[in-house]
């Protein structure tokens, strides 16, 4: 299956949980997801743009973006729950980043969204290293992390690097 960005619709280990990218015709779901979750999204410092995001900004963003990521929505049957992305920073080395609605955390979805993102970068992309930033005190991020394989490799100021090796030799 495919939409019509070229990009497939990708299915996750748990039933009715797919990973579907994100076009204009998700504007008005997605600001309600933000507009829902703004508080939750901005209580470790991240997501800046969460708290001042608008119809309008978040129409212009779709329709322009302002990087080459691959956007994914998570979508539980019909309804958003969650984005998640892959960001071609130095192909074949990707990065992701996700969130989800609060009210859909605690069962799994991130983990089997992100684990079938990876598999498509791995795949479709050709990805062989995957990494992901994550700012201290965020630990659910980590869980998710390393529930997928990733270790910590890099300590900043503000984050913790992770990283996922996908060569084929390393399984
Ligand atoms: C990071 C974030 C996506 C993690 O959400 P999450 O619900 O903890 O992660 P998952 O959807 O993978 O669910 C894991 C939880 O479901 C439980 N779970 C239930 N069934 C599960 C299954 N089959 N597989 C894995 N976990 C399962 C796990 O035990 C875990 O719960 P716990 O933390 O209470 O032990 C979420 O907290 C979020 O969106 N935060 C705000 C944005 C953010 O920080 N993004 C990341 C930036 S780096």
């Amino acid at each position: 299956m495919a939409d019509d960005l070229g990009l497939p619709i990708l299915p996750t280990s748990v039933p009715g949980l797919t990973l579907r990218p994100l076009t204009v015709d998700d504007v008005e779901a997605y600001h309600e997801l933000i507009v829902r979750n703004r508080e939750y999204l901005t209580r470790h410092g991240d997501y800046e743009e969460m708290k001042v995001a608008t119809r309008e900004s978040v129409a212009r963003d779709f329709e322009g973006p302002p990087d080459w990521n691959l956007r994914f929505g998570l979508r539980l049957e019909d309804q958003l729950v969650g984005r998640a992305d892959i960001n071609p920073v130095d192909p074949p080395r990707y990065s992701i980043g996700y969130w989800l609605d609060e009210g859909a955390t605690g069962r799994g979805y991130m983990t089997a969204a992100c684990a079938a993102l990876i598999d498509f970068a791995r795949v479709r992309l050709g990805a062989t290293d995957v990494f992901a930033g994550v700012t201290h005190g965020n630990d659910r991020s980590v869980a998710v992390l390393e529930r997928l394989g990733f270790c910590a490799v890099a300590d900043f100021e503000r984050y913790t690097r992770f990283y996922l090796s996908l060569h084929a030799d390393q399984g």
